[in-house]
Formats: structure tokens, sequence, C-alpha cells
């Protein structure tokens, strides 16, 4: 990993910082509260940077936190050159960024380009003015359909559920590919255009080190909004694309990502990256052309289940797709809209074991790493209660699907009782549960077997090994269920055991390894580092 103490961009060897980092995202109503609201805030992340800076972290992922309704937690926004209140100000954000610069780590943000919230003064101002209007192409206003226009336009559903549409007091319909609340803009529109570019410049100038692009393969839409398959219409989640889906990766989004590159490029060492949910390799290398993206997500790894052969494939096909372009891969185990992926592997000490092999598979890769905060802890999903759901896909779904709460419970810090220093204020926006008191960050820092204790010393490794180098990796013949590669570069083996039985270790020195070893086999669920 390439470390300087002087963090400006126009420094030769460091304005492609990103190509092997390691980001944290911080969901910031869930990291910590300062003002004890019971909401994590940015106070609360400034706080708590010597502990980013202790784990190891190069750079951090902030979610929405500009003015918002908060209809989706900050993802509907109102004003996105505003920090909302409820999050703090101007001068808490500067003050974050400096203190992060000052203890080495980047600031990214979340840029929210496909929509904004209805109280949007622009959506204000379309409802206001009538069809035809000016106001009304900035967003994606038609006439219904059905002899009246009691109808949709078209077929298409909202990823929360529902119809992608909702119809206004004087008969048109409006288009959200979210929920109601998220209007989607027209980006055939100009001053569309004009306002992101603004927005970039906003924050750029700022001093923030780049952007996570929401819904990066959305945003354009074919001119005439044909009807979606049928076979996709039951489906939610961003995008399961077993057949090619009109509201996304609509080939007009390319010259949106051309634009902001422009603006980026105009700034030396920042960078971008999209939330690409496009499964097909080649689609999803056009958003990593050298005019567009820096970075895309590839979520396979979020999408393979605890099985070597997935695993491996994901691998492969993540490394396929970005290799041609000289790109660096993006790998992701969990996020704020996933199950995280204790849970996904089983959940309890199955899980947790599961998750300590698969960290040390994330972290042995080449390329970006993204980690979702709580991960370090080991946090698992929480069944919620009904009452305390939040996420709009709970109402959306007419109550059949619980949403991404489960995901986002506020980070536990310390003490024995909820919300474990998250907040002064027992009352906070999601309910922490009791267990949690062995999982706080205190209690695993000096626990040489915690969670957090092994994502600190694979982290150094990452960081000091020359063995972990090289962008290409080759595969070792290995038993069924199990699988090994060694980065060509440094030379870095790692086995993962996903079989019923121990197996015998490949040769090398053993570096560092997710759980005990048995004899010289490698036992079920479990990886290792060797050299
Ligand atoms: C992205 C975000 C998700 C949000 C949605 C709408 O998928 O990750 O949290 O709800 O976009 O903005
Ligand atoms: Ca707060």
């Amino acid at each position: 990993m390439r470390r300087s103490s002087d963090l400006q961009p126009e420094i030769a060897d460091e304005s492609a910082w990103w190509r092997d980092a390691v980001f944290y995202q911080v969901y910031v109503r869930s990291f910590a509260d300062s003002n004890n609201d019971g909401i994590g805030d940015l106070d609360g992340i400034r706080s708590r940077l010597g502990y980013l800076e202790l784990l190891g972290v190069d750079a951090l992922w902030l979610t929405p936190f500009y003015r918002s309704p908060m209809a989706d937690h900050g993802y509907d926004v109102s004003h996105p050159r505003d920090v909302d209140p409820m999050f703090g100000d101007l001068a808490a954000f500067d003050a974050l960024v400096a203190d992060a610069h000052s203890h080495n780590m980047r600031i990214t943000i979340d840029l929210v380009p496909n929509h904004t919230s209805d109280r949007h003064d622009w959506f204000q101002a379309a409802l206001a003015a009538g069809p035809g209007s000016r106001e009304r192409s900035r967003y994606v206003f038609r006439d219904g359909s059905g002899y009246d226009g009691s109808q949709p336009p078209n077929n298409w559903t909202s990823i929360f559920g529902g119809p992608a549409w909702t119809r206004v007091r004087d008969g048109q319909w409006y288009l959200h590919l979210f929920a109601p609340q998220q209007p989607d803009l027209n980006w055939d529109n100009p001053e569309v255009h004009a306002d992101l570019e603004q927005t970039l410049r906003f924050w750029l100038d700022r001093g923030v080190d780049g952007f996570r692009i929401d819904v990066a393969h959305g945003m354009a839409k074919p001119f005439d909004l044909p009807n979606m398959d049928p076979r996709s219409l039951g489906t939610s989640g961003v995008l399961r694309d077993d057949v090619r889906d009109p509201r996304f990766d609509d080939d007009g989004v390319h010259e949106i990502h051309r634009m902001i590159r422009k603006v980026l490029d105009s700034y030396p060492g920042r960078m971008a990256v999209g939330e690409v949910w496009v499964t097909d390799d080649e689609r999803f290398a056009r958003y990593i052309r050298p005019d567009e993206l820096h970075l895309a997500f590839n979520f396979r790894l979020v999408e393979a289940g605890f099985d070597a052969d997935q695993v491996r494939s994901a691998i492969d096909h993540s490394l396929g797709a970005v290799q041609p372009l000289g790109t660096p891969p993006t790998w992701t185990l969990s996020n704020h809209d996933v199950v995280r992926h204790v849970t996904r592997y089983g959940g309890g000490a199955l899980g947790e074991k599961r998750a300590r092999a698969m960290i040390l598979v994330e972290l042995a890769l080449p390329g970006v790493v993204y980690l979702y905060n709580g991960e370090e802890l080991g946090l698992p999903n929480v069944e919620l209660p009904e009452w305390a759901l939040q996420d709009p896909t709970w109402e959306r779904s007419g109550h059949t699907e619980r949403g991404r709460d489960g995901c986002r419970v506020p980070i536990p810090w310390e003490g024995d009782v909820p919300p474990f220093g998250f907040s002064q204020n027992a009352h906070t926006w999601l309910p922490v549960p009791n267990e949690w008191n062995h999982l706080t960050a205190e209690a695993q820092l000096e626990d040489p077997g915690s969670m957090l204790s092994l994502y600190r010393h694979a982290l150094e490794l990452r960081k000091t090994q020359q063995a972990i180098s090289g962008d290409e990796l080759e595969w070792y013949g290995a038993p069924p269920g199990c699988f090994a590669f060694r980065r060509k570069g440094g030379g870095l083996i790692c086995a993962l055991n996903t079989s019923g039985a121990s197996v015998p270790l490949p040769p090398g020195e053993i570096l560092i390894s997710s759980g005990p070893m048995d004899g010289a086999q490698l036992p079920p669920d479990t990886s290792v580092w060797l050299v």
C-alpha cells in the first residue's frame, strides 16, 4: 500500500491511490451519534477516526448526509449541496475531511444522480407548473395509458415494490424506480447535467477524494420506455438480471459517466466508483472504460454462497471483466442493501467461522476492497420486531418483504448495555440487541481471537507483505469443495476449504489463518495465507 503523510493530490505516485485501497463504508445513521438524538452523525464519525486508523483502512465512503426528508434514509435528496441538520452542517463536514486527511484517510461520498426527493424545489415546481412545462421536463412525466389515462404509462415496477409510476392531480404520471418520494430525473435534459456538475464541483472544492455513485447503471432510460419483460416483473432487488431490463443499463448512461469523468479529471487524484448491478461481464466492463468510472462494484462475491466453486467463479468473472481494461477489480461482501455475510453464511458460530474464512479470501485478492461498517465486529443481520422496521420496502411490499433495516443496526462500541456507546440515548433509530454485548469494539480490541483482531492483522499484512502484490492470480488444483490461488506477482497463496472435511495444506509457511489448523491439514470452513 502506498502511504504518504502528504495527501496533496498533485503528488504523482499518489494519484491512483485507490487501485489497491481498502475502503470502509460508513452508514452514517448507524455509526456514531454525537448529540444523543439516537441517530449517527458527522461529528460522531469524526470522534471515531482513531478507531478506523487502528483498523487500518485507507478511505471512507459516507452514505448520503445531504438535506433529505429521509423517505429512503438520505437516498432521497432535497438539497445535494448541503448537510441535513440531522447529521450536522457544512462546518462539521469540513472538519471531518480535515481530520480524516490528518489521519491519512481519504473521504469519499455518495452521489445520487438517478433521482431527487419529491420535496426538492425542482419537483415541487414541476408539480405546480403542469404538463408540457420546462419544470416537468426535468423529470419523467407521461400521460397514462388506457382510454382515460388512468393506467400507468408502462408496466415498470419499483425496486421497492408496486408500480414505478405515481399519478399526480392533473392526471399525468411520474416515474420513480424507487419510492414515490424519489422521482427519477430526466437525463435528456441539459439542466440535469449542469446541476450534477455543480454538485460534483461543490464537494470536490471542499476536498473530497471521490464519489460512490448510486445506481450508476440507472439514470438513462430508453426514449420510448418499452415494457419490461414479464419474466422480471416479480423480482425486486436492484438488479438480478437474467433478462435485459429496460429500466437499467441503457446505452445512454455512458455519456453521463463521461461527463462525470471529465469533471473529476480536472481534480487530480479524485476517483469514482459506481454501483453497477450488471452481471454480463462485457456490459459491466463498459462502465470502466478509460473515460468513464475509475471503479465499479462487482457484486458477484455478495451473490456467491459459501462454496469454493461459486466463490471461484465469482472471482474469475470479476477479474475477467476488468483485466482487459487494466482496471482494478472491486470486492465487497456486505453493504447497507444486503443481508450481512455472517448471516448469509449460516449465522451463529458457523456463520462467523465462514465470515472469517471469506475475509481472508477477499483481502488476498488483487484490487480494491470495500468493507461495510460492523463487519469487522462480525455483526450478524438482526431480526428486528415489526414495529421497528423503517425501510420503505416493508410498506411498499404490503408487509411481505422486511427490507434492509436488519443490516443497518447501530454499531456497538463499548459497555454492557444497548446501545453500547453508539449514543447516550437509549432510543436509537433502530434498537440494538442485548446479545451484542460481546461484539462491541471494546470487547474485541484486546482479544487476539476476535473478528476485529483478525481484520486488523490481515489489513496490516496486506499493507506490509511484499507477497501480496501483482494483478494476476493462478489457480492450483485443489480437492472438491476447496480452492487455492497464488498471487502471481508476490507469490502469496490463499487456500479456502468449504468442504466438510480437513484437506492437506498447500506447501508454504502459514502467514495467517482464519481459525486453528488441524495438524498439517486445513479444516472445513477455514482459509489460510501461505508464503
Ligand atoms: C442504491 C442504494 C440504496 C438506495 C437506492 C435508491 O441502491 O444503495 O440504499 O435505496 O439506491 O437510491
Ligand atoms: Ca445524532
